[in-house]
C-alpha cells in the first residue's frame, strides 16, 4: 500500500531511542524526511547514523522540547532548513521511577512529569501547526499512555495525569485544525519494550505480562506501524480519535 509518505517532513520529538526511533524507521522508510529531537545528544548522532545506514534522509535537532524558547528556535531552524512539516509526533517522554504517592510528591516531579509530556505537546503542536498550513496538510500523532485509560497504579498520578491531558488536547486540537487538512490523534499503548520499562524489575515484568491478555509486551515497531498508518492519506478521516494498543488489557490492576 502506497501511504503517500514520500518526500514528507516528519519531526518525531524524543526520536532518539524506544518508540521515537522506531517511528522514524517507519515513517523513513516510506520515505519521509526525518527530523528527530531529543535532549540526549549522543542517543540521537547515533539514531541519526543508523537510520542514514538505512538510506532514510535523517537531521537531529537538540532541545528539551519542554523548554519554549528552545522550541522556538529549534522550529525557526526547521522552517529555514526544510520549509514545511509534514507529520508531528509529540513523543518525548520520562519514566516514573521513582514513583510517589500523590500525598508525598514533589512539586518539582510533579511539574517536570506535566512539562515533558503535556507542555511539549503543546509547544510542538504550536509551533508546527503554521509549518503544515503552508501545503494544507499534516499529521499530529500524540502519545497517550494505558496509565490514563486503565487510570494509572498508585504512585504515577503525575504520569497519568499527563497523558490524560494529552487526549483532551488531542480531541479539542482535531476540531481546531481539521479544517486545514491537519489530522489530531493519540495513542495510548500498553507496555512497550523500550527503556522507559527497563526500570521495571524481572517479578514486575512477569506479573504485567501476566496480566496481558496477550500475554506479552507490545514492540515499538507495533507502535510505529499505527503511527505510519495515522500519517497516511488513507487515515485523512480518522481525526480526534484515542486509539489503545494494549493487548486488550485497558484496566489497570497493579496485583497478582
Ligand atoms: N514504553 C512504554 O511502555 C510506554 C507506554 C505508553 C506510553 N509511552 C509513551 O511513549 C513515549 C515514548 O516512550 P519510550 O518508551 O520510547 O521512551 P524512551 O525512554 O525509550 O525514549 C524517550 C526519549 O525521549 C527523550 N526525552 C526525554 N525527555 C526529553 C526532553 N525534555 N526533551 C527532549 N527529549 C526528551 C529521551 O532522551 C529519549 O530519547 C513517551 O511519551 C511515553 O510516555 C511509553
Amino acid at each position: 500500500m502506497n501511504f503517500g509518505l514520500n518526500e514528507k517532513v516528519s519531526v518525531i520529538t524524543g526520536g532518539a531511542r524506544g518508540i521515537g526511533l522506531a517511528d522514524a524507521f517507519a515513517l523513513g522508510s516510506e520515505g519521509s524526511t526525518i527530523i528527530l529531537i531529543d535532549i540526549d545528544d549522543t542517543a540521537a548522532k547515533e539514531a541519526v547514523k543508523q537510520l542514514k545506514i538505512n538510506n532514510i534522509s535523517a537531521h537531529y535537532y537538540q532541545a528539551d522540547t519542554a523548554d519554549e524558547s528552545q522550541v522556538l528556535k529549534v522550529a525557526k531552524q526547521i522552517e529555514e532548513d526544510h520549509d514545511h512539516c509534514d507529520v508531528l509526533v509529540n513523543n518525548s517522554g520520562i519514566g516514573v521511577k521513582p514513583a510517589y504517592l500523590l500525598r508525598d510528591m514533589p512539586l518539582s516531579a510533579w511539574e517536570r512529569m506535566i512539562d515533558v509530556h503535556l507542555k511539549s505537546t503543546f509547544l510542538w503542536s504550536r509551533a508546527m501547526i503554521p509549518l503544515m498550513e503552508k501545503n494544507n496538510f499534516g499529521r499530529i500523532i500524540n502519545m497517550s499512555s494505558m496509565n490514563f485509560t486503565g487510570g494509572g497504579r498508585p504512585g504515577v498520578s503525575h504520569y497519568s495525569s499527563a497523558k490524560a491531558a494529552i487526549a483532551g488536547l488531542t480531541q479539542t486540537l482535531a476540531k481546531e485544525v481539521g479544517n486545514l487538512g491537519i489530522t489530531v490523534n493519540a495513542i495510548a499503548p500498553g507496555y512497550v519494550s523500550t527503556e522507559l520499562i527497563a526500570q521495571f524489575t524481572p517479578e514486575m515484568m512477569q506479573v504485567l505480562t501476566k496480566q496481558n491478555p496477550v500475554g506479552r509486551t507490545c514492540m515499538p515497531e507495533e507502535v510505529a506501524a499505527l503511527v505510519t498508518f495515522l500519517c497516511s492519506n488513507q487515515a485523512a478521516f480518522i481525526n480526534g480519535e484515542l486509539i489503545c494498543m494494549d493487548g486488550g488489557r485497558r484496566d489497570f490492576y497493579w496485583g497478582n
